[in-house]
Order: C-alpha cells, then sequence, then structure tokens
C-alpha cells in the first residue's frame, strides 16, 4: 500500500531528560528514562527502563513473582534471553529481537527471569497506560518473534524494525508494525542510523512522540537539537520528525501514541484513575482476585 507524501510540519526538540540509574526487582540495575509521575508528561507512556549488562550480578535476580493492573508492559529484547511465567501458566523465552506486548489490564501476577549466568543482557521494558474504559478488561499477550518484526532497510543505510505502528517512507510505502488493535495506536520503532544520514518520519499531529537513543548521537529536529546515547527527547508541534546523524552512526527508539487525557494514580505496579481505584487493586491482590 503507498500514500501520497505530503510536506511534513517538523516537529521540534523540547524536553530532554538523562536516564538515571537504579534497581528494580531482585536488584536487576537499570537505566530509567520515564517514571510514573502525577503530571504524566509522556501521557500514555508511563515508563521506560533500559537494562544493558555483561555482569551476571546486575541481573541474575531478576523480577520475581509480581502484579500488574491497569497498563501494558511491552518488552524489547536487544540481547541474551529472559523467561517470562504468569499464574495462568503461560511462559515465553524472549531472545534477541523478540517482543512481548503485555496488556495486564485486570490483572496479572508474573515474574521476568534471566535465563543466562553470564554474557550481555539487554533490552527495553515500556508501560503504556490504558484508557479508563480498558483498565479492568481480561489480560491478553502478544509474544512477537524477531523473525515476524518487519525490518525496513534504509536506502542510505541502516534500518527500521516497526515493532508497532505504520512506517510510511519517502516513496509513500507504508510498513504495518507487528502489533496492532492497540487503542492508543502506539508507535514502537527501533531505528538505526548510519554515519551522516538523515530521514524524516511521519508521526500523527495529535500524539506524544519521544525518541530514546540508546547508542551513538542524534540531531532529532532543524535547530541543532541533540540528543546522546542514555537521553531521551520529546518533539512537539508537528506531523513529522527528522533524524540526522554526524560522523557517528546512532541507535535509537522513536515511541509515539495517542495521548489518554485521564487522570493518573499510580502506585507501584498499579496504575488507575483514581486513589479508591488503587485502594481495590492492593486489596484484590491481598484476596487472589487481581489476577484469576
Ligand atoms: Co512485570
Amino acid at each position: 500500500m503507498t500514500t501520497k507524501p505530503t510536506t511534513l510540519r517538523l516537529r521540534h526538540l523540547d524536553k530532554v531528560i538523562n536516564g538515571l540509574r537504579t534497581s528494580d526487582g531482585a536488584g536487576v540495575k537499570l537505566k530509567r528514562i520515564i517514571s510514573p509521575t502525577p503530571s504524566n508528561a509522556f501521557d500514555p507512556f508511563l515508563l521506560l527502563d533500559e537494562f544493558a549488562s555483561d555482569e551476571a550480578a546486575d541481573y541474575i535476580g531478576g523480577f520475581p513473582d509480581h502484579p500488574h493492573r491497569g497498563f501494558e508492559t511491552v518488552t524489547y529484547m536487544l540481547a541474551g534471553a529472559m523467561l517470562h511465567r504468569d499464574h495462568l501458566g503461560n511462559q515465553g523465552h524472549l531472545r534477541a529481537g523478540d517482543v512481548q506486548w503485555m496488556t495486564a489490564a485486570h490483572g496479572i501476577i508474573h515474574s521476568e527471569m534471566p535465563e543466562q549466568e553470564d554474557g550481555l543482557l539487554q533490552g527495553f521494558q515500556l508501560w503504556i497506560n490504558l484508557p479508563a474504559s480498558e483498565k479492568m478488561k481480561p489480560p491478553h499477550y502478544q509474544d512477537i518473534a524477531a523473525a515476524d518484526i518487519p525490518k525496513v532497510d534504509l536506502t542510505a543505510g541502516g534500518y527500521i524494525k516497526v515493532i508497532a505502528g505504520d512506517y510510511v517512507g519517502a516513496d509513500g510505502t507504508v510498513t504495518t508494525g507487528a502489533v496492532a488493535g492497540v487503542s492508543t495506536q502506539p508507535v514502537y520503532f527501533d531505528i538505526v542510523l548510519s554515519p551522516g544520514q538523515q530521514l524524516s518520519i511521519p508521526v500523527a499531529l495529535a500524539h506524544t512522540a519521544v525518541i530514546y537513543v540508546y547508542e551513538g548521537r542524534v540531531t532529532a529536529d532543524t535547530d541543532n537539537g541533540v540528543l546522546i546515547a542514555g537521553q531521551l527527547g520529546q518533539l512537539v508541534a508537528g506531523d513529522g520528525i527528522v533524524l540526522s546523524t554526524g560522523d557517528t552512526s546512532a541507535k535509537l527508539l522513536l515511541l509515539a501514541a495517542q495521548p489518554i487525557g485521564e487522570p493518573v494514580v499510580q502506585a507501584g505496579p498499579f496504575v488507575m484513575n483514581t486513589t479508591a481505584e488503587i485502594e481495590q487493586a492492593f486489596r484484590d491482590y491481598r484476596d487472589g482476585v487481581l489476577a484469576v
């Protein structure tokens, strides 16, 4: 399918934040880039973590059994292997390039454990909020193998892995992502650019859009707004973005989605609209009915 290319009104780089080193689960060392806040600046994105280490001590404890309610978690592995298990006996082995898109909704209790004792473990976990109307739906999984994620090789070098959303190329060719049917219409692209490359990508005008650079550096607007590895930048006002590289290559995630615009109340692994709903989640977890 193709659409007629039009001139894009390019977004500019606004807020830039640096990932903070922290630990979560059973002592897994990670870089937290987006963390849940009442202001919810990146609506509907609630959290973005990057884990990357070749030291077993940094990750071996994994994330033992813990609950979630009210949102989606997206795990994308770049290297290593992770075993996922939930309270219903569902099990998935995530390996390099694989994605697990888990809609926790009403509730799940799961563990996410490294399946290796040495070697590099690298990946991302993103939390995407759900609208009130979907927070109490049954949970749902989409496990996507690396081979099933469309990859677009760019003529000037580099490539885009289209995990979710549509990528519209310069000639109007549309590549549809592996994940569909999510009401916030998320875009999740893993983009690798060669040195000296420029790439324009259409983004829906109403969407929140952020770039997270995990290797190298990239210029993310036409005003010399530069992001280096470990930085996330929000791109605002427009229906397209332009990325360019200098002497070095760059690896980055482009995340975009329709904001939900509802109140966000978060406590640990629960994200709801009101304090009463959070209290209910804790009661349901205690009573064994959060995840049934
Ligand atoms: Co989890």
